[in-house]
């Protein structure tokens, strides 16, 4: 079987991870959680002074990016890799609602993209790899052989992030959820630098109102055309 790359687009919390997860693993590929990344950027930026009450210190943290390490480590117990910053497991830490609020405006900065797209660059180098984001199919693999880009409505995906931090045990409100979902796609479709849009070529995929079998075979039958 040929080697592709696939890049899984789209709006904040319209499940691209887990149906990444599912296809990397039914395929034998590298799953590649590329919003991963910018949230440990985003931790590494609160946890050293970047970002005091949401103002953000571009050219302090510019200056540091070269003291950020960034890593997956494969937990088999897990299934899945989970992120690494400066050796630190920091996988519970980005999911916060606190990093998912800070977020976006971390991931505007131009010099960050650079350093994070050319690492998913290195990472995606020798195919076999599924990853997600919001510019896979525009900026880091426009070549990609299969490109996905997944929407939904806001309030169910807000259903769903709300969901996933409660089962987490994060003492959240659905209100905040849905505002920060919302203000996260205005920022990432709205950015001067590679914002969020369907790649050409991308295959539109609404979720809305389907559930996570029906969504994979759809998606695993699109990527058995291109294998
Ligand atoms: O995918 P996730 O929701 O974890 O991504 C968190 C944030 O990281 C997004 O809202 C976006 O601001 C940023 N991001 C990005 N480009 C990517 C992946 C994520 O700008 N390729």
């Amino acid at each position: 079987m040929n080697k592709i790359t696939i890049a899984i687009d789209g709006f904040s919390s319209t499940g691209k991870s887990t149906l990444a997860k599912q296809l990397a693993e039914k395929l034998g590929y590298v799953y590649v959680d590329t919003g991963a990344m910018y949230r440990a950027v985003t931790l590494y930026a609160m946890q050293n002074g970047f970002i005091v009450n949401g103002d953000i210190n571009k050219v302090g943290l510019t200056k540091h990016l070269d003291k950020i390490q960034l890593k997956f480590v494969f937990n088999p117990k897990l299934g899945f890799a989970e992120m690494f910053l400066n050796d630190e497991n920091v996988e519970r830490q980005i999911r916060t609602l606190e990093v998912s609020k800070n977020v976006s405006q971390i991931a505007e900065i131009k010099e960050v993209r650079t350093q994070l797209v050319s690492l998913q660059q290195d990472m995606g180098k020798s195919k076999g790899v599924v990853m997600d984001g919001r510019d896979i199919g525009t900026v880091v693999f426009p070549d990609a052989e299969l490109k996905i880009f997944m929407t939904a409505s806001p309030e169910k995906r807000a259903v769903r992030r709300y969901k996933e931090l409660l089962d987490k045990g994060e003492d959240v409100v659905y209100d905040d959820i849905l505002e920060n979902v919302q203000k996260r796609d205005y920022i990432d479709s709205h950015r001067k630098n590679s914002p969020l849009k369907k790649a050409e070529g991308a295959i539109e995929f609404d979720n809305s109102d389907m559930g996570l079998v029906q969504q994979f075979e759809r998606i695993y039958e699109h990527a058995l055309r291109v294998i």
